[in-house]
C-alpha cells in the first residue's frame, strides 16, 4: 500500500535491491532483518523496488514454488532466473545448484567453516544482479538505481563501472569486517577483469576484495548509523579500509537502521507469555518469571536478570561478559544467553552456566521464539560490542522496556542515552570502553539503579516510547537514492 502522504515525484523511480539475506526467509544477523524491512517501506513510499537474493535450498523449501522467469547465461555459468512475493515486494530469485544444494546457512557448512567456493558463488550473484541491472534477464525491467549490501553484493558497483548504460549504484556497508577477500590466483581464476585489479579498486594489501568494489566504485557509500560512518574512516574502525574510505568520504553516510516494529511489539508479540505495552509495563514482570522458569534459573523477582542475544564473535564482546559474571558472583544477578558461532566461546559461556546453573543459563543455536522470550523477560540487555555498525538488539530491548548496557560506538552511540544523562531522556546504560572493568563498574550502576524502582520505570518508560520505525530513515534512502540517480544521469 502506497503511502498517501508522501510525494509522488519518486513514484517512478525503479530500485534493485541487492543482498544475500532476507527476514522471515534467511537469516544469519541484522542484515537479514535489514533487507527484510527496509524495501517495505519504500515501496510504501511508492518506489518500483525488487529484491535480488540467491535461491538456497533454506528460502526453496520454505516459500511456494517461484514463478520461472529466464535461464540466464553469465560469465561463470548459467543461472535460472525465478520471482517470488515477500510482503507484497518481488523477490528475484538467483537459482544456481551451488546456492540450491547448500542447505542452512547460507555462507558456510554445518563444521562452521565458509564453503571453499564462496567466491565463486557470489560472484556468479554478483554478476546475475548485473544482468539484471542491465536489463539482459528477460525481465523488460532496467532499474534507475541498484542498491547493494556488504560484500557478497560488493563486485556489483565494480563490474558495473565498466559499462557506459549502467544504473547509479549504492553500496552499503553493514559490516566492514567481512570483506570477501580472495587470492589474486583465485580472482584470475573466475576470469574477473584485470582492470578492476587496480590500487583505487579492488586490489587490497596483495588480494582481491569483494567489499572494495562497493567502497572504490559505488556512486554512494552508507552505512548503518552516522557513528560508524565517521568511525570507519579511522585506522582503528577502518579494517584496513580506512585510506580508501578517507578518499570517499564525501560520498559516504550514515543512516541509521529502523526495526520492524510490528515483529518486534511487546503488545502483539506471540512467542511472549504476556503481552504489555506502556501503560502496562507492570506485566512485564510475568515475562521474567516464565523465562527464569523456561531457562532453569531460580525464581527471584528481585535478581536483576541481563539477557543476551547474539552471534558468539569477538565483535560482541561475548569475552567481556564471561570475564565480568565470573567476578560478580556475589550479586544477586542472573544471565541468559542466547547464541552461536565461535566455540571456543561458546565453550566458556558453558563452563559459566555449568559451575552457577541457578543464575546464569545458555542456549546455543538460533532461536527466533526464545530471542523474543529473552526481550521480553530480561531486565536488562548486555551488549559490551568492540565495534556496532548499528546493532538490532538494543532497539528491540527499548521496545520491550528492557534497557540496554552497551558501549559507545557505532549505531550503539547513536541509539541509546545513558542513565546518568537527563531522567526524561536516559534510556539504559552506556560504558566507555569494551573491557571488563568498564562492564563491571556499568552492571554495578544497573544494580544500583535496579533498587530505585521509580527512576527505573521512568527509563522503561522512555525507552519504549522511542520511534524506531523505518518512516525516517527510509526517507533519508529516498533522498539519496534521487540525489544519486540525478548525479548518475548528469555524468
Ligand atoms: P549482527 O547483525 O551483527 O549479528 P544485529 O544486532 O544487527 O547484530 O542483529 C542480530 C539479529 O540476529 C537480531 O535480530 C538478533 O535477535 C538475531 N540473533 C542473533 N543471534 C541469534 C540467535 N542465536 N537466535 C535468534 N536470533 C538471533
Ligand atoms: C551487521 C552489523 C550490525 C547491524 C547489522 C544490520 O551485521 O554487525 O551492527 O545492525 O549489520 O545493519
Amino acid at each position: 500500500m502506497t503511502d498517501p502522504s508522501i510525494n509522488n515525484s519518486s513514484r517512478s523511480m525503479k530500485i534493485l535491491f541487492a543482498c544475500s539475506e532476507l527476514t522471515p526467509w534467511i537469516k544469519t544477523g541484522g542484515l537479514a532483518d535489514v533487507c527484510g524491512s527496509l524495501p517495505q517501506a519504500l515501496s510504501q513510499r511508492g518506489i518500483d523496488l525488487s529484491i535480488v537474493l540467491p535461491g538456497y535450498h533454506t528460502v526453496l523449501k520454505n516459500i511456494p514454488p517461484p514463478e520461472f522467469v529466464s535461464l540466464v547465461e553469465l560469465p561463470l555459468g548459467t543461472i535460472t532466473l525465478c520471482r517470488s512475493t515477500l510482503h507484497d515486494t518481488e523477490v528475484l530469485l538467483i537459482n544456481h545448484e551451488t546456492f540450491s544444494n547448500r542447505p542452512g546457512n547460507p555462507y558456510m557448512s554445518d563444521s562452521d567453516r565458509p564453503w571453499p567456493d564462496n567466491e565463486f558463488r557470489f560472484a556468479l550473484f554478483s554478476q546475475a544482479i548485473c544482468a539484471i541491472a542491465q536489463n539482459q534477464a528477460s525481465l523488460d525491467w532496467q532499474p534507475d538505481l541498484v542498491h547493494c549490501h556488504d560484500w557478497q553484493t560488493g563486485l556489483v558497483p565494480a563490474l558495473l563501472s565498466l559499462d557506459a548504460t549502467r544504473p547509479a549504484t549504492i553500496f552499503t556497508i553493514h559490516n566492514l569486517a567481512y570483506q570477501g577477500n580472495v587470492s589474486l590466483k583465485a580472482y584470475n581464476q573466475l576470469g574477473l577483469p584485470d582492470e578492476l585489479l587496480i590500487q583505487n579498486g579492488l586490489e587490497f594489501w596483495g588480494q582481491a576484495s569483494f567489499i572494495k568494489g562497493g567502497i572504490a566504485y559505488a556512486d554512494k557509500i552508507t552505512t548503518v548509523s552516522p557513528s560508524y560512518a565517521k568511525e570507519i574512516t579511522s585506522k582503528a574502525f577502518g579494517c584496513g579500509m580506512e585510506g580508501m574510505l578517507q578518499h570517499r568520504n564525501e560520498q559516504l553516510s550514515g543512516i541509521l537502521n529502523g526495526i520492524d516494529t510490528d515483529t518486534w511489539n511487546p503488545a502483539t508479540d506471540q512467542h511472549i507469555d504476556t503481552n504489555y505495552n506502556v501503560d502496562s509495563l507492570s506485566q512485564k514482570s510475568a515475562n521474567k518469571a516464565h523465562l527464569q522458569k523456561h531457562l532453569k534459573l531460580r525464581r527471584d523477582p528481585d535478581a536483576l536478570l541481563f539477557g543476551v542475544i547474539s552471534r558468539l564473535a569477538v565483535q560482541k564482546g561475548i569475552d567481556l561478559i564471561v570475564d565480568a559474571f565470573s567476578e560478580l558472583q556475589d550479586q544477586n544477578i542472573q544471565l541468559a544467553v542466547l547464541g552461536s558461532g565461535d566455540s571456543e566461546l561458546q565453550k566458556k559461556l558453558q563452563d559459566l552456566a555449568l559451575a552457577n546453573p541457578d543464575k546464569i543459563a545458555v542456549e546455543i543455536g538460533f532461536n527466533e521464539a526464545l530471542s523474543h522470550k529473552i526481550e521480553a523477560g530480561a531486565d536488562v540487555f548486555l551488549m559490551p560490542s568492540r565495534y556496532e555498525p548499528c546493532g538490532l538488539n538494543q532497539m528491540y530491548s527499548h521496545r520491550y522496556g528492557t534497557l540496554p548496557l552497551v558501549t559507545q560506538v557505532g549505531g550503539l552511540a547513536d541509539t541509546v542515552i545513558d542513565a546518568r544523562a537527563d531522567k526524561s531522556m536516559a534510556n539504559g546504560f552506556v560504558i566507555d570502553s569494551a573491557n571488563t572493568l568498564s562492564l563491571q563498574r556499568g552492571i554495578m550502576r544497573a544494580i544500583d539503579q535496579f533498587k530505585d524502582q521509580s527512576t527505573w520505570i521512568t527509563l522503561q518508560k522512555n525507552a519504549m516510547q522511542v520511534n524506531y520505525s523505518w518512516t525516517e530513515s527510509a526517507a533519508q534512502y529516498n533522498h539519496l537514492y534521487k540525489q544519486t540517480v540525478q548525479m548518475h544521469t548528469n555524468i
